[in-house]
């Protein structure tokens, strides 16, 4: 190769000359990791130098989040240089070594620390665990790769749960009645991982009211998945710690059944995706629109997003109006559904210990 090397360090030097990487990867949770307001408010309450060491690249300005060097320059080339006498910029990663979720482990599978006196100790409970997630997911018969489903095109956006749209595309429902009441069935499609995964906070809530009475206050949470956490005393060192005390992802493949309360008359429910914790939104730091987002809404027995409508014609899929229950759509679900919660199950059913 020869070109000169970058006169702008940072993204917007790569960027000169790799347009649709540079504009794709601004638009990403990546460009953005040290500046959205979640973990602007999250580092408020703990601003610890291990957040940053891994919200930011080294070496780019703060602003930069994690910036194209953090995944393409090879740490084998030490110092990274920005005049690498081939000409290019810096020593790059090899083809291979970026196509591996071995790239993506490096931050999205981490410890919780335990910071005691001022020092920093890694525990065993899993901060983040997505990489683990998804060597269940493919042990389990699970074909694709972090790369494969978050870069189709080798798109640098990385769409992710902050994509309202392919996140409301990645939760099916059913909602049914039987002699025991009302009931929702939640399964996860074409997620390569748990759901939710990433942040420790993130959960779904699943909330009914009864369809007479729209205040807002009379939402009630009936279910939760996600983690639980709780912060106790270790009675011998008087050092607080942190341990998990539920776990209720949803697995790929394993459909999750949420009984409704049997009331007289009908009941309307929904699907929440939050991004926080229950106590971001106590306090009020961010925005709610930054914190939360309705997946799935309906009414019992006539679910909105894939209510079955009288065939129009002849060989007319009832589920045609429903995207998430077209035919296609079903098969994938059943393919999704066969991969089996054999390996998985190990994982999740794990109850972390500190
Ligand atoms: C002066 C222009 C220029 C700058 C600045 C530049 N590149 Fe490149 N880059 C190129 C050219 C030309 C190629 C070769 C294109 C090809 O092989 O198709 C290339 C190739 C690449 C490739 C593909 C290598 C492969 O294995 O196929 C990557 C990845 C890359 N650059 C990343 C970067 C990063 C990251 C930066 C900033 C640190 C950067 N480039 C800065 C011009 C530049
Ligand atoms: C989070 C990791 C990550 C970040 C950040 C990142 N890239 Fe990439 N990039 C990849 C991966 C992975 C591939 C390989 C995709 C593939 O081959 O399927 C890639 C591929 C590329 C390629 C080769 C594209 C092609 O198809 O030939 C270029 C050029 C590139 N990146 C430039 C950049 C630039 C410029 C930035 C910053 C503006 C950047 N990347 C930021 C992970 C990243
Ligand atoms: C089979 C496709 C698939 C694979 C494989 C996959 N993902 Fe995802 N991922 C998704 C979809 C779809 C979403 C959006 C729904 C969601 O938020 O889970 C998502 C969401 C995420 C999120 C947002 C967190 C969240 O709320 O769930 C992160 C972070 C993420 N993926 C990282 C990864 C990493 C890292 C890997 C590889 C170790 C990976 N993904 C493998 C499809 C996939
Ligand atoms: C240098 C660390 C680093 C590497 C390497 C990295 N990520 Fe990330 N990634 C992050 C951070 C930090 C965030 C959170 C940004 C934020 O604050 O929202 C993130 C966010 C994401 C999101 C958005 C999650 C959401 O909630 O929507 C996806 C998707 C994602 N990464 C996929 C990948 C994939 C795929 C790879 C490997 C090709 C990868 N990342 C490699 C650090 C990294
Ligand atoms: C080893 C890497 C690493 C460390 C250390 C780390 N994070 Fe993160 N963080 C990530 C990744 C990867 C994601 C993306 C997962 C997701 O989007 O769900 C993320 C996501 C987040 C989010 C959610 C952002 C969003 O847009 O929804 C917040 C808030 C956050 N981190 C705060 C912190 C704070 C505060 C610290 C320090 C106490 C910290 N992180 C330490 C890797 C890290």
């Amino acid at each position: 190769m020869t070109v000169q090397a970058a006169a702008t360090p940072g993204a917007q030097g790569c960027g000169d000359c790799h347009g649709a990487a540079f504009a794709g990867w601004r638009a990403s949770a990546h460009a953005a990791a040290a500046t959205n307001p979640l973990y602007r408010a999250g580092f408020r309450v703990e601003p610890r130098r291990f957040c940053v060491d891994c919200h930011t690249s080294a070496g780019a300005r703060a602003e930069e989040g994690i910036g194209c060097s953090s995944c393409h320059v090879d740490p084998a080339s030490a110092p990274p240089t920005t005049t690498a006498a081939s000409g290019h910029p810096l020593a790059l990663r090899a083809r291979a070594d970026l196509r591996d979720p071995a790239l993506c482990r490096d931050c999205h599978e981490f410890a919780t620390p335990a910071f005691e006196g001022g020092a920093l100790r890694m525990t065993d409970l899993p901060m983040q665990r997505t990489y683990s997630e998804w060597l269940a997911y493919r042990d389990a018969g699970g074909r694709e790769t972090c790369q494969s489903c978050h870069m189709p095109g080798g798109d640098h956006t990385m769409r992710g749960a902050r994509d309202v749209e392919l996140l409301r595309g990645s939760l099916a429902v059913i909602a049914s009645a039987d002699a025991r009441g009302p009931r929702l069935t939640l399964a996860s499609v074409g997620v390569g991982h748990a759901f939710p995964s990433g942040d420790l906070f993130r959960h779904l809530t699943v909330e009914v009211r009864p369809a007479g009475d729209p205040q807002e206050d009379a939402w009630r949470v009936v279910d939760r998945m996600g983690r639980t956490f709780e912060t106790r005393l270790d009675g011998k060192t008087l050092q607080a710690y942190k341990v998990e005390t539920a776990d209720t992802v949803l697995v790929p493949g394993t459909p999750r059944v949420v009984r409704l309360p049997p009331i007289r008359g009908e009941l309307v429910w929904r699907v929440r995706y939050h991004y926080g914790s229950e106590r971001d939104e106590r306090r009020g730091l961010v925005p709610a629109e930054a914190l939360f987002v309705t997946l799935a809404t309906g009414t019992v027995g006539q679910s909105r997003r894939c209510e079955p409508r009288p065939s129009a014609g002849q060989g007319a899929s009832p589920w045609a109006a429903c995207p998430a229950f077209s035919r296609a759509r079903s098969r994938r679900l059943r393919a999704e559904l066969s991969v089996g919660s054999r390996a998985t199950a190990a994982l999740y059913s794990r109850s972390a210990s500190r």
